[in-house]
């Protein structure tokens, strides 16, 4: 489904929020309304659940549902309302990341994550997917100033490692959706591939309709 709906993902550190503004800049610019949001979160109650998925200790599966409560109430509220007028959605993480940290980081695998991602959001994907790629030494190196590391950023090396992997796996899987950047590279020529990618879809999305019906 061709949709106005953008998704940043990676590893903790590995530029998202970097270029989500850039971004935003870009669309906005063109005279385009836009929308950047954050998963878990992007509405009250997903924010809560944020909290509690951070600092609790819980099972993978757990961990997946809690996901999947806060990502049904931010498309219900927020997301699919933005579509339907018309208006672009920047999102920092998505499902690949469910496949990435739980299915893959937590070892629970795709089939758990794919199961509940097609009760929650049927037939419904990201156009793009902006998927920052980095070793988990150089995220870390980037991020260990910050105040404090979330349970999820103080997990060891191997479990990071899990991820990148879950997530090139799946950027091997979709190449027409998934757009890995090599986040190694400076943060301009980053941006510069990331525009690049953006303006393309904007390209193609002249003649979107504004298909998201309200679920
Ligand atoms: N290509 C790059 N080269 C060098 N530094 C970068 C690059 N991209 C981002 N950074 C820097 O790395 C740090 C982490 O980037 P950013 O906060 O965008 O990552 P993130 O993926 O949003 O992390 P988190 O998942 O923890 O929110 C920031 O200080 C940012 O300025
Ligand atoms: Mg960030």
């Amino acid at each position: 489904m061709q949709t106005k709906f953008i998704t940043f993902e990676g590893i903790d550190g590995a530029g998202k929020s970097s270029h989500i503004e850039a971004v935003r800049d870009c669309l906005t610019s063109r005279g385009f309304e836009v929308i950047c949001t954050r998963e878990p979160g992007g509405t009250a109650l997903g924010e809560s659940i944020r909290a509690l998925f951070l600092n609790y200790e819980m099972s993978p599966e757990t961990e997946t549902l809690l996901v999947f409560a806060a990502r049904r109430e931010h498309l219900r509220q927020v997301v699919w309302p933005a579509l339907a007028r018309g208006a672009w959605v920047l999102c920092d993480r998505f499902t690949d990341a469910t496949y990435a940290y739980q299915g893959g980081g937590r070892a629970l695998g795709g089939a758990y994550v794919a199961k509940i991602a097609e009760i929650v959001h049927p037939g419904f994907s990201p156009a793009l997917t902006l998927l920052f790629d980095l070793p988990p030494d150089a995220a870390h190196d980037r991020i260990v100033g910050r105040e404090a590391l979330d349970r999820i950023e103080s997990e060891a090396k191997d479990f990071h490692e899990r991820v990148r992997a879950a997530y090139l796996a799946l950027a091997e899987a979709e190449p027409s959706r998934i757009a890995v950047l090599d986040s190694r590279e400076p943060k301009d020529a980053v941006r510069a591939q990331v525009i690049e990618r953006v303006l393309r879809l904007i390209g193609a999305s002249a003649g979107f309709a504004p298909t998201v019906q309200s679920r």
